[in-house]
């Protein structure tokens, strides 16, 4: 029985920071396992130009712990006003790594995002040509439209489109929730890549539904019937390069979770890594757990693996904060229900 396992350090390829009190709050959680992070531009007001980029970056390393090295890799928020020449030069300068699209009003702070996709086109393009990828939020915000069945339209309607329109566009799906996002994403080249999150491995709708509504569950997209969570079980622990974690690990206060009308957002980072591997034993996939947290990522983002690595233990289980203080409140920490015996060391 496999009781140890070392790893190149992890990355996370879709992660939320916040600002202010919360960035301070919630960075070290990602800092100590992770070496570099994707980090969503949906501040308010959201991160669109390269100049609001480099003064996130900044107050991002400045909130870090002393003697941390871990390495926010930047975005921008794609508007129906970028300027595809800023997009441009804050690529060739290194300071971004991907561009964001949030489909206007699909989920936290996407107000600014895109209604009309054919006026963000000249900046697809220029991605495309300049081999800058493309993040993904998809999920169509009809109100006709279920919202169990966003994510599979939005396949239909608007990704497909855009990837028969922008030839050679890098596109990442994030936080994918179905088995139509794991086929689409299997009947693709290698310009698109998925990444999947913790807590789509571990909870299915019932989760937040039956038996009383838990609102520390409800995140967007929201996690699908039992059938899909097995898809992404399936797609996790294949091996296959096309998938990757981005743990859209997003931390709000308790006190907006609960609101009547909450807030969508699941944080684990502090016991992602945990969860895992806890996941991938099960499924009896350890090996396979090095590319999906250290190696895909970086061979579709054409970076350089981490050269430090990160050793897991299993034993006893594993104690950790069923929250985070803020100066606004305590944060919850993702429950995933079952024990977690894999302490990151
Ligand atoms: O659950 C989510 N929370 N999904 C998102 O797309 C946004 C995120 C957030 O920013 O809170
Ligand atoms: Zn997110």
């Amino acid at each position: 029985m496999t009781s140890q396992i070392t790893l190149k350090r992890p990355d996370d390829w879709h992660l939320h920071l916040r600002d202010g009190n919360m960035l301070h709050a919630v960075l070290p959680s990602t800092a100590t396992h992770f070496a570099r992070a994707i980090i969503m531009p949906n501040l308010v007001p959201p991160v669109v130009t390269s100049a609001d980029a480099a003064g996130y970056r900044d107050r991002i390393l400045s909130a870090l712990p002393e003697g941390s090295t871990f390495e926010p890799l930047m975005t921008l928020y794609l508007t129906e006003q970028t300027d595809p020449d800023d997009v441009a030069a804050a690529h060739a300068s290194g300071l971004i790594k991907a561009v964001k699209l949030y489909p206007a009003g699909a989920t936290t702070n996407s107000s600014s995002g895109v209604s009309h996709f054919d006026s963000v086109r000249p900046t697809l393009e220029r991605m495309a040509e300049i081999g800058l990828p493309l993040c993904v939020h998809g999920e169509v915000t009809d109100s006709d439209i279920d919202i169990f069945d966003r994510e599979a339209v939005f396949i239909d309607r608007v990704l497909d489109p855009i990837r028969r329109t922008t030839p050679g566009l890098r596109v990442v799906m994030e936080h994918i929730t179905t088995s139509n996002a794991v086929e689409y994403a299997r009947s693709q080249d290698d310009t698109l890549g998925a990444t999947i999150t913790t807590h789509h491995l571990v909870i299915n709708r019932n989760h937040i539904l039956a038996g009383g509504i838990k609102p520390h569950y409800y995140c967007l997209p929201v996690a699908k019937r039992e059938e899909h969570r097995l898809a992404l079980r399936d797609a996790a622990t294949s091996g296959e390069a096309r998938f990757f974690l981005g743990t859209d690990s997003a931390p709000h206060t308790d006190a907006n979770k609960l609101l009547p009308c909450g807030c969508a957002g699941c944080f684990t980072a502090p016991n992602t890594m945990s969860i895992l591997a806890q996941a991938f034993e099960e499924d009896g996939a350890l090996d396979k757990l090095e590319g999906f947290t250290s190696l895909n990522g970086p061979a579709f983002y054409g970076l350089p693996v981490n050269e430090e690595t990160i050793t897991l233990t299993k034993g006893d289980p594993v104690t950790y904060p069923s929250h985070v203080e803020t100066p606004d409140g305590p944060v919850t920490v993702f429950d995933p229900g079952f024990d977690l015996n894999w302490r990151v060391e």
